[in-house]
């Protein structure tokens, strides 16, 4: 049966690091015959260069239409002055909320060829496999009402609107007990239930369901004192579930505990399953264009792909052992580098997969 992969580039590093988990995803689709029909489509600042707006309704129709997405990045300076309704980073968000993928999963993982490649000593980051649960279409993001007004006074004045309903956080907690269940059983939700009423309420639904997951253990952290520990004692954690602002935040954080943002993949699902997949990091405007990209996220973000939402686990298997076996032969792009190992470029590191992936 074909599945129908749509591939979204989008600015900066984007093209550059998709291109590389294409030609992973093309390898694999020759050699075991997964049926992966690949299609590519404007997003971000390409789409409004190439058509006024981040999210043409052709790209969101063969969004809807395909069976999983894999997203590159958006956004970057040449857009960052246009009417905020119309910036590329409005583009994925469109994305997000369109397709209705509420259940944002970031997973940090050290692999141990990278314990030298962290800016924590080794010894804090070896082993490190936590699982951040975002939710991802609500929260400040989504919430109404926003803007910029003018006051009676003549003073301008900034607002967003943080709201949670009920519903939408009983289906992220859902999504992390069930994510905890299936890993070491414990989850700590991250809020700022000590200011903020939209987290008492998100405290208190996550106490009232954790009754029906009785093997996992629920702790729950505010969210100053959860970056500060990620960074003491990351491995404190196993599954954290959180807003979608402070999942931004927290997950970049505990990118750098991978060693670099360039490894840490994500999958965005929706209740069925449906999934857009992409790296956390952005497009990278510093480095674009140069070849230097650390494409890891992405291609790992590809195997999630495979894995979570087109049923392909053996597919994914492969994509990580190689990932595995390039970072043993010790290739490194240079956010990764350290002394010892070999610089590599966006291709070359891509290539190595490619290569390692039957091996
Ligand atoms: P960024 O993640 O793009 O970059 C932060 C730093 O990490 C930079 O120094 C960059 O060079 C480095 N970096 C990121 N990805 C890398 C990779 N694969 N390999 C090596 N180094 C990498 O964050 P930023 O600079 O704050 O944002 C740049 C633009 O990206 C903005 O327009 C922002 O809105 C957008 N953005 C998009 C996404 C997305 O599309 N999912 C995510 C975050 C930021
Ligand atoms: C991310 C990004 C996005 C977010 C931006 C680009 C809208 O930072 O995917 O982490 O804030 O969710
Ligand atoms: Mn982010």
């Amino acid at each position: 049966m074909t599945k129908k992969v749509l591939l979204l580039p989008g600015d900066g590093i984007g093209p550059e690091i998709v291109a590389e988990a294409e030609k992973v995803l093309k390898a694999l689709n020759a050699s075991e015959g997964l049926g992966l029909e690949l299609s590519t489509a404007n997003v971000g600042g390409a789409a409004i260069d190439a058509s006024g707006v981040p999210l043409p309704d052709d790209t969101l129709a063969a969004a809807k239409a395909a069976d999983a997405i894999l997203l590159g990045a958006v956004g970057g300076p040449k857009w960052d002055t246009i009417d905020m309704a119309i910036r590329p980073e409005k583009g994925l968000l469109g994305l997000r909320s369109g397709l209705q993928l509420f259940g944002n999963l970031r997973p940090a993982i050290l692999y141990p060829q990278l314990a030298g490649a962290s800016t924590l000593k080794p010894e804090v980051v070896s082993g490190l496999d936590i699982l951040i649960v975002r939710e991802l279409t609500g929260g400040i993001y989504f919430g109404q009402p926003r803007g910029i007004r003018t006051l009676e006074n003549g003073e301008r004045q900034g607002y967003n609107t943080y709201v949670y309903s009920e519903s939408e956080i009983r289906r992220i907690a859902k999504v992390a007990f069930e994510a905890a269940q299936k890993r070491n059983g414990k989850l700590c939700s991250v809020d700022k239930a000590n200011v903020l009423e939209v987290t008492v309420l998100w405290r208190e639904i996550l106490d009232d369901m954790a009754k029906d997951y009785p093997e996992v253990e629920l702790s729950h952290m505010y969210v100053d004192n959860a970056a500060m520990q990620l960074v003491k004692a990351p491995k404190q954690f196993d599954v954290m579930v959180t807003g979608n602002m402070f999942g931004d935040i927290l997950s970049d954080a505990a990118a750098m505990l991978t060693g670099s943002i360039g490894m840490l993949p994500s999958a965005s699902l929706d209740a069925d399953g449906k999934g857009m997949y992409e790296p956390c990091h952005g497009s990278a405007p510093d480095i674009a264009g140069q070849g230097i990209a650390n494409p890891l996220a992405t291609i790992l973000s590809a195997a999630m792909m495979l894995r979570y939402s087109l049923g392909l686990t053996d597919a994914a298997d492969k994509i990580e052992k190689a990932v595995s076996a390039v970072l043993d032969q010790g290739l490194r792009t240079p956010d990764i580098y350290s002394e010892g190992t070999q610089k590599v470029g966006t291709a070359e590191m891509g290539d190595a997969v490619v290569a390692a992936l039957n091996s």
